[in-house]
């Protein structure tokens, strides 16, 4: 932050590393904010996947005067693609972006409006369900990335992705970069991961878990064999 700091933009849970930002870290930084004048973008839209002990925690509750909070459905409605999304903020903030949008991006398409307003209606035990799925995914994945020599990986508290330390493994198999390990697991194995340089953390690779346990289990297997060879 720099005294030209106008904004900051939160994201937790966090893409790539799945982190959380626990309540008390967040009090500081609202704080923090609060003194300097700084304005807060929170995009939340991980919020239905933390696992407990971890708990969602946001910045709206504690500032809503200077928050403006994202959201959208593609998470945590398995809607991707249906490009609906909604901001809540203090009210001349949203009608800005209103004028805005209404004027480059126009309207979300009226079908994908109902159907967005139909999962916030009736969706919440579906939301429950994908919870302790992803939870299990979750589990399932760390403890296999966590068998491969030369990969370490932190357990993430949120949304579907694990972000595991890989410089070992790019050492002991000759890679210039996590890039050059994602390439070549893509190239070798047909294993699509995301390399850290594309979050400017080199050394580490996003792998998703929204998918079956099969396919982690196939992927994971693909990776430990590959880096082995
Ligand atoms: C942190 C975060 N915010 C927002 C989005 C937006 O999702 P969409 O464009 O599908 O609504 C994504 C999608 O990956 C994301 O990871």
């Amino acid at each position: 932050m720099t005294p030209r700091t106008k904004m900051l933009i939160l994201n937790s849970p966090n893409n790539p590393t799945g982190a959380v930002i626990d309540g008390e870290d967040l009090r500081a930084i609202v704080e923090v904010c609060r003194r300097r004048g700084v304005w807060i973008l929170s995009d939340e839209i991980y919020e239905p996947m933390v696992y407990a002990p971890a708990r969602h925690a946001s910045p709206a509750a504690l500032a809503p005067d200077r928050t403006i909070h994202v959201h959208g459905a593609s998470k945590a409605y398995a809607m991707t693609g249906w490009r609906v999304g909604w901001a809540c903020g203090p009210r001349d903030v949203i009608r800005a972006m209103d004028d805005v949008a209404s004027h480059s991006t126009s309207n979300v398409t009226s079908f994908a409006q109902k159907g967005a307003a139909e999962a916030l209606r009736a969706c919440d035990g579906f939301v429950e369900t994908m919870r302790a799925t992803f939870r299990r995914r979750r589990d399932l994945i760390v403890r296999l990335l966590n068998e491969i020599p030369g990969v370490r990986c932190g357990e993430p508290q949120g949304a579907f992705y694990a972000f595991p330390n890989v410089e070992a493994a790019v050492r002991a198999k000759a890679s210039a970069s996590s890039a050059e390990m994602a390439e070549r697991l893509l190239d070798d194995s047909h294993v699509a991961v995301v390399p850290g340089e594309a979050f400017g953390a080199p050394g580490c690779l996003r792998l998703s878990y929204a998918t079956s346990d099969a396919e982690i289990d196939e992927g994971c297997r693909r990776i430990r064999s590959w880096v082995g060879r």
